[in-house]
């Protein structure tokens, strides 16, 4: 089917949320221009506004919804369609229609296989829903990639765990992996495209069970993908303490293109929230998961996720959050306040902690976040590292890299090329990214 009688559409999709997102709108993209679509440069001139949406916070869905609001005058007028995709519409549903008169779309994170019909139904002049989870992961033939050196590439969906606070299990279904053939496939078919970067993706990464006969294990896939010829970078996100392996340690020990880099989110240093949290492990337990990535023959960095204001949290509980984060000495971390989710087992609990106190609580954190980050990138000063070129800064004369370690690096050079790789020296060190220069 193609996109209407008359004059092509034109569409554009606004992305909120983490990677998997970002992938949902590459899949969602491929899938628009082969239904005979086309890009816009912008929402304002485009068609159809698709919003990729998450609702991991109450803020989150907030911005969405201000989002929406900008659109009004234009979908009324008949002027554009709007489409609200994600993370808010497989939670919120045919509620967005109610609350947002003037979508036409509500399509989830798991239905994205029944798009072409919903976009036919919508050139039609209907509304259209898409809200039920497919049984499989997603896979499309027609992803449009946003970059042509780094490649995102999904190898399970969904998440069996139940965090007290997560709203994940209900907006992205159970948990699906793809088999290891087809992600195989896949991530040869990326080098062969010119890709050098793969970042595996899955809300639960290191959950992946191969459902084929091969019943290739997550450490295993990472080494099959890290031994694809002409790869250099592999990358996988978000790991699971529970599920976190010293096979996964020895695979990136043995393949060079496993990215010296984990992100391990601890979520609070305190084991009774973590037992509230039902995160299934204790600070002791997550400890020994650092003490195996600091053991590795690499110096693997290594970054984080915490909530702060997690209900019942008192003030000792917050305090062995801060001593955590002396003795791990991540490289980053992103921190929260908690809010409350629909549907999240949090919601029974209490008592909450007042909104200014969770406040005060991320400010501290953060502060002394950052001065551990400052530290550790001081001592980076006057090495060298190779970093992959992935942006150019003209105001600045500068270029942007990055480290294998996930290190933003922030270079001068004559010229360079973007999705290439340099050696660059560091000059100087900030909390979050480092200044250097290209050398040789
Ligand atoms: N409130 C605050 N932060 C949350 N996160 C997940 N759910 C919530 C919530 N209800 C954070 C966790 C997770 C990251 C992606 O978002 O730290 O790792
Ligand atoms: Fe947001 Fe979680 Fe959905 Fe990602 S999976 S978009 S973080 S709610």
């Amino acid at each position: 089917m193609g996109a209407g009688a008359g004059k092509p559409q034109t569409f554009y999709i606004e992305t909120f949320g983490c990677q998997m997102n970002a992938h949902d709108s590459e899949k969602v993209a491929g899938q628009l221009l082969a239904q005979g679509y086309h890009p816009a440069a912008s929402s304002a001139e485009a068609d159809l506004v698709l919003l990729n949406t998450c609702a991991i916070r109450d803020k989150a869905e907030q911005k969405v919804y201000s989002r929406l609001g900008h659109f009004k005058a234009d979908a009324l007028a008949g002027r554009k369609k709007i489409g609200v995709l994600g993370c808010m519409a497989q939670l919120e549903g045919e509620k967005i229609f109610e609350r947002v008169p003037y979508v036409n779309l509500v399509c989830g994170s798991a239905s994205y296989r029944k798009l072409p019909a919903l976009l036919v139904r919508l050139q039609d002049g209907q509304r259209a829903t898409g809200l039920t989870y497919d049984d499989e992961a997603f896979e499309t033939e027609f992803t449009r990639r946003a970059s042509p050196f780094r490649a995102y590439l999904t190898i399970i969906e969904g998440c069996d765990k139940r965090c007290a606070y997560c709203i994940v299990p209900f907006t992205r279904g159970p948990e699906r992996s793809r088999t290891s053939d087809s992600i195989l496939a896949e991530a040869r078919g990326l080098v062969a495209g010119g890709y050098t970067e793969i970042q595996l993706l899955g809300q639960n990464v290191n959950s992946y069970r191969d459902p084929s006969p091969r019943r290739m294990g997550f450490a295993e896939l990472l080494g099959a993908v890290g031994r694809i010829p002409g790869i250099r970078r592999v990358r996988f996100t978000t790991s699971h303490p529970r599920d976190f392996s010293r096979e996964i340690v020895e695979a990136i020990d043995s393949h060079p293109a496993l990215c010296n880099h984990v992100h391990l989110p601890v979520q609070s240093g305190s084991t009774s929230v973590l037992r509230r949290m039902a995160r299934e492990y204790t600070r002791e337990e997550y400890l020994e998961k650092i003490a195996l990535i600091r053991s590795a023959r690499r110096a693997i960095s290594i970054t984080t996720d915490i909530i702060v204001g997690f209900p019942g949290e008192t003030e000792a509980d917050f305090e062995e959050t801060l001593t955590l984060l002396d003795a791990v000495q991540y490289d980053g971390a992103f921190s929260f306040m908690f809010s409350p989710r629909p549907n999240t087992a949090a919601l029974a609990l209490d008592p909450q902690v007042p909104e200014e106190e969770k406040g005060r609580r991320l400010k501290v954190l953060q502060a002394r976040q950052r001065e551990i980050q400052l530290a550790r990138n001081e001592t980076l000063v006057g090495r060298e590292f190779e970093v992959l070129v992935e942006s150019h800064n003209p105001k600045q004369a500068q270029w942007v890299g990055r480290t294998t370690t996930n290190k933003v690096v922030n270079f001068t050079t004559p010229t360079a090329e973007l999705g290439s790789y340099a050696r660059v020296r560091v000059r100087r060190a900030g909390p979050n990214s480092l200044v250097g220069e290209r050398v040789q």
